[in-house]
């Protein structure tokens, strides 16, 4: 379970203070499939920043499987999140001059999941899970938006993370190919059995998660 206390994020920007998030409490339970609605800069990447412990809030806990992950240090955060969340971000954060087999085999070294000799054989299996398996060796700046979705989806999962975030995974896309990455995640999601996160602007597209949550409304920073 994702359990968020009385949290606020307030970012010091050159010492002005920018009230970014605050919100009492919300729960989101294993296994469920949930979107993230409102307009830009209502915090919404805050919030999954604050999950995946990439930052830590001004105020309160974040409790992701048990852990309060506010209680760890960087070194240990950076192992939780290796090991608990994969996360796919809007504009794919790959390395363009890697390889697709490269990018995706990078984050499992973080894990302390596998041993060297078997990263590559299950890097290649995620690859094909996501219809790529002839692009293993082509670099990424090669490759088009939905295919480098792709890589990012299945980078995110060699770590077999318990949650999975998705930040605006169809931003950058067309609409057909937006609406099969969307799809492929989705999949994927209930095939690993995880928690899916998702923030998105496509309406369309809410129907396929089991709720949704406007963070314009939930945040109490902007009221
Ligand atoms: N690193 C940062 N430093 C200062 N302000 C930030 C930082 N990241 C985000 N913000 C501010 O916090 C607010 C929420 O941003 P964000 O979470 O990115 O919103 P969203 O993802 O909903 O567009 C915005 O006002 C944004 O400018
Ligand atoms: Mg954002």
């Amino acid at each position: 379970m994702i359990d968020l206390k009385n949290i606020e994020m307030i970012y010091d920007d050159n010492g002005t203070k920018i009230n970014a998030l605050k919100v009492k409490d919300l729960k989101v339970e294993d296994g469920e499939k949930v979107a993230f609605i409102g307009s830009s800069g209502c915090g919404k990447t805050t919030l999954f920043n604050l999950i995946s412990g990439m930052i830590t809030p001004t105020k309160g806990n974040v409790i992701v499987e048990d852990i309060d992950i506010t209680t760890l240090k960087e070194n240990e955060r950076d192992l939780f999140r290796a090991n608990h969340i994969g996360y796919i971000f809007q504009d794919f954060n790959l390395f363009p001059d890697f390889t697709v087999l490269q990018n995706v085999v990078l984050p499992m070294s973080f894990s302390k999941r596998y041993e060297k000799g078997e990263m590559e054989k299950e890097a290649i299996a995620m690859i094909k899970r996501v219809g790529l398996e002839k692009k293993l060796d082509q670099k990424v700046k090669t490759l088009s938006g939905g295919e480098k979705q792709r890589v990012a989806i299945a980078r995110s999962i060699v770590n077999k993370p318990n949650i999975i975030l998705a930040d605006e995974p169809t931003g950058n896309l067309d609409y057909k190919n937006g609406a099969k990455i969307m799809e492929l995640i989705l999949q994927i999601a209930k095939e690993e059995k995880a928690t899916l996160l998702v923030i998105t602007h496509n309406n369309s597209q809410l129907d396929m998660f089991d709720r949704s949550i406007n963070i314009e409304e939930l945040n109490e920073a902007i009221k």
